[in-house]
């Protein structure tokens, strides 16, 4: 166990073999910032200022040379090798009240969902609470490196986390979960992360805005809102988009929440429309489109959340900024 300062705050924590800064900082209830843990962002960028550490991932595009001169570390990917004193901004907004842990789980059952997103529903020895729209750390076999995953279901009972993954060409986390992994095997997870979670205070209506792999986080938040007893009287617009017809997926789920057809509310849509020849009357376009062309200035009345690709995630962005969205009311955590 290591000891791991914080440089002019008085604040220290343990980290155990293994870990890194940033996760451990999460695990003591100091609010370390992160956002996607997998060495992308760069928002947990920390100066080492003593100690060693070495990097799970060296490479990691969250740090460039410039940081590197500087002495900075990634804290997701850092692991100490000796007591350390690091200087980082600290605050409480990183922290949910669901203490990240490590556990392992095993994988209870699989379905598919389209032809390249599968659900994978992982059962876990004893409950691991979590919040709507958060995510998890898998560290799959023969995979370099943990692969994050938003969880689908809600911690009802905390005893099975639901993941919808979506099989990208080439990857690696994702063939050894489609072509691999069987029912029965374990693998070791991390969470739950992530500050993309329902806000269940909040007395505004509810905008989802989901695109292909970014199903599963905005699934969590509307099954979230519709088990919530304060959250009876919230309104839910759902917008998915995919390329084509076959990509669509999620109503069945939604279908199977009280109050849908009134006050949810599902708005899928195709950006092409003529490309695998299956049939579809719907809107047609962009999904940050469709949402724009749906709520307008309403938009700025919802809490908002969004989930996807990172192309899509910027579209939605830039339109929500347009429309005046506050940035308080809108919450993502950025897919990698
Ligand atoms: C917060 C968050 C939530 C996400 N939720 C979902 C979800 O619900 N469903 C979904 O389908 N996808 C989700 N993703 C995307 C997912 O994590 C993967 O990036 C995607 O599935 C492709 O993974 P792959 O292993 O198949 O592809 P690969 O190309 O093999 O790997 C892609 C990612 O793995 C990491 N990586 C690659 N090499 C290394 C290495 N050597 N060491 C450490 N890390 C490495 C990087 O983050 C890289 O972006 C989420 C991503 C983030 C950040
Ligand atoms: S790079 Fe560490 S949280 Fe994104």
């Amino acid at each position: 166990m290591y000891k791991i300062n914080i440089a002019g705050t008085g604040l220290a924590f343990d980290c155990a073999p293994g870990d890194t800064i940033a996760r451990a900082a999460i695990r003591a209830g100091i609010g370390l910032p992160y956002e996607c843990n997998v060495g992308s962002c760069g928002t947990c960028k920390v100066e080492l200022v003593s100690g060693e550490v070495e990097s799970n991932w060296p490479a990691a595009p969250g740090l460039n040379e410039r940081d590197r001169a500087r002495g900075r570390v990634l804290g997701c990917q850092s692991r100490p090798g000796s007591d350390c004193t690091v200087k980082a901004r600290v605050g409480d907004q990183y922290l949910t009240g669901c203490a990240p842990r490590r556990f392992e789980a095993r994988l209870a059952g699989q379905r598919d969902l389209t032809h390249d997103i599968r659900e994978f529903r992982f059962a876990l020895a004893e409950p691991v609470d979590f919040l709507p729209g958060q995510y998890a750390l898998l560290q799959l076999p023969g995979v370099e490196g943990l692969r994050a995953y938003s969880m689908s279901n809600i911690a009802r009972d905390g005893a099975t986390w639901h993941f919808q993954v979506r099989r990208v060409p080439g990857g690696k986390g994702g063939a050894a979960l489609f072509d691999h992994l069987r029912v029965g095997d374990t693998v070791a997870i991390d969470g739950p992360y992530g500050l993309a979670y329902l806000r269940t205070g909040s007395e505004r209506d509810i905008v989802c805005i989901a695109g292909g792999s970014g199903l599963a986080p905005m699934m969590s938040i509307a099954r979230g809102m519709a088990a919530h007893p304060a959250m009876a009287a919230r309104r839910l617009h759902f917008f998915y988009g995919g390329r084509t017809a076959r990509d669509i997926c999620g109503s069945d789920m939604l279908a199977e929440l009280p109050g849908y057809g009134d006050r949810i509310t599902w708005h899928p849509v195709i950006s092409m429309p003529e490309a695998d020849g299956h049939q579809w009357t719907g809107p047609t376009g962009f999904v940050h489109e469709l949402a724009s062309a749906t709520l307008g200035a309403a938009l700025r009345e919802h809490e908002i959340y969004f989930a996807g690709p990172p192309a899509m995630a910027q579209a939605v962005q830039r339109m929500l900024f347009d429309a005046g969205v506050p940035a308080a009311q809108v919450h993502y955590d950025a897919f990698y």
